[in-house]
This record gives structure tokens, C-alpha cells and sequence, in this order.
């Protein structure tokens, strides 16, 4: 089996001619921000979107960004003549390699840039059919969940919760109120409403939740972003979860109890509809970026 190509501080190189000191502050400290970006056929979903993201990511941490938004995109572009296909890119950059252990900001260090490539893993048909069951649990994570930062252990923690049980998500809980899941936006509906959570530091600002927003408001969908109280996510009609592996999936069992009628509802088909056309228009414009 060949090796898959990869980028590294600049170059392309097989996966396994990578090398990563063990003295980078992305593995001593979790001192690094990411993104995982989407690609049907050749075509990033929202790549511009997703590389503004890794730049507010990159503020909040003060990490200076070592390319533009265009060079981001066209680095990308060069990886993925090497993976064709629906793929998801994993991209990377740490605060560097310094030559001591010291929490301080090192001043002057060059950032490590990784990406790789895998195989775009889509919901199957079941899932998209028949919805998936989660569960909740306490929001025990930072308070800096809008930085898409690979510190990811209370996101690996929550996710490890419904992973024991055999289910796909853990819903999170913030005093009282809805914020995301470990590692997806959570959408509900009640009375054919469509209600996401607030775009604070509670929670990571999908590229998927704002492509869902857009999305509603083009199709004449009610949605309305304000705090969800614990009480509407288990009273509500729908639940979903949100991301750019995930795309728009229904929720239909929480905590073992039936969500609304325990199938996939109308406001989910008519918003996975309007992905699906989305996703089918971005792949007939060929390379142009939507
Ligand atoms: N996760 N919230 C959290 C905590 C996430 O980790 C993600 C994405 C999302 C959804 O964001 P987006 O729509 O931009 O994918 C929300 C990615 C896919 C991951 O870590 O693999």
C-alpha cells in the first residue's frame, strides 16, 4: 500500500516521511488551531469560509497566520490533486518548535504546518433514514469552545461518553442550556421552528450551522439563533447535528427516550434536501469555490 501524500511546512511529502519534534508546543501544550474542511468531487465546500475561521482561530491565540486566505486555498488545491474524490482535508498549524518547555509565547517561532487527506466519510443512507441516537451531558469543557483549537481532550472525553454506549453524539449541557456536541452543531425544532443556539464562546461556529442558516432563510425556512433551555432540546419536535462530516443528520433517539416521533422529521428532510441540492450545484460548478 503506498503512503498517502501529505503537506509539511511547505512541501509535499509521504505520510510517513513526516517527522514532528517532540519539543513542538502543538504536542507539549495542545498550542494549535485546525480545520477540517469538506470536498465533493474536487471542490471544497466553504473553503474561504473554513480559512476565515482558521484566522479568527489564530487570533484568539495570538498565532500569526503564516499565509493568506488565497494561499491557503491554493496549497489545498496542490494536496488534492493527489486525493481525488470526495475527501476531508485536515489542516493544522502549531505554535512551533522552541528550544525550551516554557508556557510563556515564544516570540520569532515559525508555526508547523500540517495537512493531510482522508476519505470523505458521508452518513449512510440508514442513518440519514432512520437518525441516530445521543446523549447529554454536562458541558464540562473551557470557555473558549469558539476556538477550533486542537486541544481537544474535554471534546474527546464528551465524545467518549456516547461512544461507550454505542451512540453517535453527546449533546452538551451549559447551566441549563443547550450549547453543541462534541464534536457538531446541534439544531432543534419546535412547532416547525427551527432554533440554533447563540454564536457565543459557548460553542464552535460550524461552517455547516451558517451554511444551514443561509439554507433556511433561502427556502423560506423559520429559523430563529437564541439560548435553547435544556427543558426545549428534550421537549422538542427535531434534533440535529451539524458538521462537515456529518452535514444536516437527525437526532431521534436522546438519552434513550424517542425525539418527537422518533423518526427523522419534516423540517430535517426539507433542510437535508436543500443540502443535498447545495452540495450537487458546488459539484457541477467544477473548481469554482462556493
Ligand atoms: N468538528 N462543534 C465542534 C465542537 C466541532 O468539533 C465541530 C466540527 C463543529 C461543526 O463545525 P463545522 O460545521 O465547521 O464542521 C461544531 C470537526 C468536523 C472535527 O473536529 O472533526
Amino acid at each position: 500500500m503506498t503512503t498517502p501524500i501529505a503537506h509539511f511546512n511547505g512541501q509535499l511529502l509521504p505520510l510517513d516521511k513526516i517527522h514532528i519534534s517532540p519539543l513542538d508546543r502543538g504536542f507539549i501544550f495542545g498550542d494549535g488551531v485546525y480545520e477540517v474542511i469538506p470536498v465533493y468531487g474536487g471542490t471544497m465546500l466553504r473553503g474561504r469560509e473554513h480559512f476565515e475561521r482558521l484566522q479568527r482561530s489564530m487570533d484568539e491565540i495570538r498565532l500569526d497566520n503564516p499565509h493568506t486566505v488565497d494561499e491557503w486555498m491554493g496549497l489545498v488545491e496542490k494536496l488534492l490533486e493527489h486525493h481525488p474524490g470526495n475527501q476531508s482535508v485536515y489542516i493544522q498549524v502549531t505554535r512551533g518548535v522552541p528550544p525550551k518547555r516554557d508556557h510563556v509565547l515564544p516570540k520569532g517561532l515559525a508555526p508547523t504546518v500540517f495537512m493531510m487527506c482522508y476519505p470523505l466519510a458521508s452518513p449512510s443512507r440508514e442513518q440519514v433514514e432512520n437518525g441516530v441516537a445521543c446523549i447529554t451531558a454536562r458541558d464540562f469543557r473551557w470557555e473558549k469552545c469558539n476556538i477550533k483549537s486542537t486541544s481537544l481532550l474535554g471534546n474527546v472525553l464528551a465524545r467518549q461518553l456516547s461512544a461507550d454506549v454505542g451512540a453517535t453524539e453527546t449533546v452538551l449541557i451549559r447551566d441549563g442550556f443547550l450549547t453543541e456536541a462534541s464534536a457538531s452543531n446541534v439544531f432543534v425544532v419546535k412547532d416547525g421552528v427551527a432554533l440554533a443556539p447563540p454564536r457565543d464562546h459557548l460553542i464552535l461556529l460550524g461552517i455547516t450551522y451558517d451554511l444551514l442558516v443561509k439554507l433556511a432563510a433561502d427556502g423560506a425556512v423559520r429559523l430563529e439563533v437564541r439560548p435553547i433551555p435544556e427543558v426545549e432540546l428534550r421537549s422538542a419536535d427535531e434534533v440535529w447535528l451539524t458538521s462537515s462530516t456529518k452535514e444536516v443528520l437527525a437526532v431521534t433517539k436522546l438519552d434513550g427516550q424517542p425525539v418527537g416521533d422518533g423518526r427523522p422529521g419534516p423540517v430535517f428532510r426539507r433542510m437535508h434536501a436543500l443540502f443535498q441540492e447545495h452540495k450537487a450545484r458546488l459539484a457541477a460548478r467544477g473548481k469554482v469555490p462556493a
